[in-house]
């Protein structure tokens, strides 16, 4: 009783203090805005490039023309020009600063796609945690990360800057870095603003054609493209990007249903909305305004509070209220979320010194940090005979372009990086195993390059040696924004220096760093092992180097399926069942009888070329251990809603070494009112398992779990049966069925 008072008064407490923080905060806005005028309201909603520090810069800050500038991250700079703002505009309200910090300022982590294959939140919070330290100290107070886009597409470029195919994968990963952006205290000096992008379908651009755009209807929008952004929101991410792309005829920028009804009135978002660059006047393009005029006055009412970097609200809204277009309430409410989170952040509170805060950049927890998340973010995809870790005394070939490209193993949108920092595959040989006897040969000078005058180097380091390692994918140009391909073999002659070199009968290491999910089938059976990273940034060559030499063991786990072939795209795990799926083997193209009847293949759904599966399945990655999962059991055939249940296997790791295993839980609705998928992941754990250890593994679900939008267009779970798995991919073989009852 004594306790349960306790917790009352304790609750009592919390709950006045929140009140009374709001009731300031709310105090502190409603004093600003009574006493601005339109110009210096639609000021805040202006967001410009930053291109110098010259006198018309100047007259905007003091006028109170701008309410937040990007692409600035020189912190005297900064300051000077919080510094005006704050001092010498008649409201002396800050700027807020906004930068693409996406994997790294300084200290640049693996891309984003890499983070994923970690499968590990507490890296990726690290990960943002240190960003945010970073690019703090250079005066930066907003990322415009992270990117909860689903990719479920390999030509798309951004697939990079993406945290996968999967919801539940993404959603959690994506909340934790909005934590290591923010920390739960956004006026700590190392917190910064995070920006969850792009709201909402852009990853499932057409074609995986950049800017394309989306098709996606209701309940696929609900359950897979909505709820990462959810996730992240729940966290207390402040700010939403809106995305390029229109779905279904309307782009996001004018989306009043996206913007009003869900952000704000379901999920209660008291942040800001920014567009995306041009994208709202990209509305005159896609055919949606037809004029700047009217670009403003549907992005305004469609709830957009900041316009990046166009300038139609600046030209067009104080006009706009006048003709009555655009209410004084609407601007009125842009302009509180934008100065609600400029409070949060302490922006008015701090001190603009123009002098430099000394500098954490690069420094050695933070390297070591990168370093595991390099480590962590590396899946071994193939490992025939044990080829690795490498034994000691091996005489070594380094060859391929990517073997010492400081700058292309950091990847996309790497701003602020200093290649001169990165640590190269080659470098990390050199310096952490100096005993190591290897010749090194790139054959290629760059990713693209097609000349083949060097592969005989090559194949002469091979021939001197006992192994080559080699070291092929994609500069860091070739993924990311605007970057999209319809093929995704190695590029250029690459697949040809692999086979060359292999021809040489030595073993075959092949390392690919890369920024999306390439197709490598023909290149496997020129390699003995194969070892994936997607660009892994400034410390991905001494991550790479301890993987190959054993010091580290692989436990990264594909964050997207790879096809065999791009025209199987769009290929993933958590499809719905076709009413004829192609299960097992199926008649492939040469097997076909010269005139044979119309019938005779099987009618079920799979390509005759590349047929049912894909190259390697969501969730696979193996390890030098050896992990073997038995005795599924759980605790009740029968839940009720609103009970769990607790699912259990036995994870051995059935070898000498240690090492860990991303165990994963899988889970099917069998019937719906809508049609569910496959197959869903539903929880992971990574365990970390010593030489011949065996651990229980548990998973526990509620019924909340299950829940998914359904016919009546609410979140709920639906009696019936379920089909469970775990197991170290998402075609875990151990399965069991449950049954939820009402
Ligand atoms: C990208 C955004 C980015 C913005 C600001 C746009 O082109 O789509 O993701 O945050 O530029 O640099």
């Amino acid at each position: 009783m004594k306790n349960r008072n306790a917790v009352l008064i304790f609750v009592l407490f919390i709950s006045l203090t929140v009140f009374a923080s709001k009731k300031s905060e709310d105090e502190k806005i409603e004093k600003i805005l009574s006493q601005m005028t339109i110009e210096e309201k639609v000021g805040q909603m202006n967001q410009q490039n930053f291109n110098a520090l010259d006198d018309n810069l100047i007259n905007q800050l003091k006028n109170g023309q701008i309410g937040s500038l990007l692409n600035i991250s020189d912190k005297t700079a900064i300051d000077k020009i919080q510094r005006i703002a704050k001092t010498e505009s008649r409201l002396g309200i800050p700027l807020i600063m906004g930068r693409d910090v996406i994997h790294g300022f300084k200290t640049i982590f693996p891309i984003p796609l890499g983070q994923a294959a970690s499968f590990n939140p507490s890296i990726v919070e690290s990960g943002a945690r240190i960003a945010a330290i970073e690019a703090s100290s250079a005066g930066i107070n907003w990322t415009f990360t992270p990117m909860l886009d689903i990719s479920r597409d390999a030509r798309w470029g951004r697939i990079a800057e993406s945290l996968g195919e999967d919801t539940y994968l993404a959603s959690i990963l994506g909340a934790a870095m909005v934590k290591g952006f923010q920390t739960n205290d956004l006026s700590n000096p190392t917190s910064i603003a995070s920006c969850v992008k792009h709201f909402v379908g852009y990853g499932a651009a057409e074609g995986g054609r950049d800017y394309n755009s989306t098709n996606i209807p209701p309940y696929l929008m609900r359950n897979v493209y909505l709820p990462t952004f959810e996730a992240s929101i729940k966290v207390g991410a402040a700010t939403v990007m809106t995305s390029f792309n229109d779905n279904d005829g309307i782009p996001s920028s004018g989306n009043k249903y996206l913007l009003r009804n869900i952000l704000r009135d379901e999920w209660k978002f008291d942040g800001f909305v920014v567009s995306d660059w041009g994208s709202m006047e990209e509305m005159i393009t896609h055919g949606f305004a037809k004029d700047r005029k009217q670009v403003a006055q549907l992005s305004a009412n469609a709830g957009l509070d900041m316009e990046m970097q166009s300038g139609t609200y600046m030209e067009n809204l104080p006009q706009l209220v006048k003709e009555g277009k655009v209410s004084v309430k609407v601007i009125n409410d842009a302009v509180r979320n934008i100065l609600r989170i400029k409070f949060r952040l302490g922006l008015f509170d701090k001190n603009y010194t123009e002098k430099n805060v000394p500098s954490e950049f690069y420094s050695p927890d933070h390297l070591l940090m990168a370093k595991k998340a390099a480590v962590q973010s590396a899946i071994l995809l193939k490992n025939d005979n044990n080829t690795l870790p490498l034994k000691k005394g091996l005489k070594v070939a380094i060859i391929g372009p990517l073997a010492d490209a400081p700058h292309d193993q950091l990847g996309t949108w790497v701003l602020d990086a200093e290649k001169s920092h990165t640590i190269t595959p080659l470098k990390a040989l050199q310096t952490d195993y100096p005993d190591v006897q290897y010749v090194y040969e790139p054959a290629l000078a760059f990713s693209r390059d097609l000349n083949k005058e060097h592969f005989s180097k090559a194949v002469i380091a091979a021939q001197k040696s006992d192994v080559a390692i080699v070291f092929l994918g994609e500069e860091s140009i070739l993924s990311g924004e605007a970057h999209s391909l319809s093929n995704i073999n190695l590029i250029g002659v690459q697949s040809e220096l692999l086979e060359a070199v292999k021809s040489v009968g030595k073993p075959v290491v092949l390392v690919i760093i890369a920024g999306r999910p390439l197709t490598i089938e023909r290149d496997l059976k020129n390699a003995d092992a194969v070892l994936y990273i997607f660009h892994p940034g400034k410390m991905g060559g001494p991550a790479i180097m301890d993987l190959i030499f054993g010091k580290e063991n692989p436990s990264g786990k594909l964050p997207v399926t790879f096809v065999r072939e791009v025209g199987q795209i769009p290929m993933y795990y958590n499809h719905n069942n076709t009413g004829r799926p192609a299960i097992g083997r199926v008649t492939r193209l040469n097997e076909i009888p010269v005139e044979a009847i119309q019938h005779s293949l099987g009618n079920t759904s799979f390509y005759l070329d590349s047929g049912n599966e894909p190259l390697y399945p969501f969730g696979y990655g193996l390890s030098y251990s050896r992990f073997e999962y038995s005795n599924l059991s759980l605790s009740a055939q029968q839940i009720k809603m609103g009970d769990s249940i607790t699912i259990r296997a036995t994870l051995r790791n059935n070898s000498d070494v240690d090492g860990t295993e991303v165990a994963q839980l899988y889970v099917q609705d069998i019937v719906g009112s809508i049609i569910r998928p496959v197959k869903e992941l539903k929880g992971f754990r990574r365990v970390l398992l010593k030489a011949n250890e065996s651990k229980v593994i548990e998973f526990v679900l509620s019924a909340n779990d299950l829940a998914f939008w359904g016919l009546d267009r609410t979140l709920k779970a639906e009696s019936g049966d379920f089909n469970v798995w775990i197991g170290g991919s998402s075609v875990a073989p151990l399965k069991a069925t449950f049954t939820l009852i009402p």
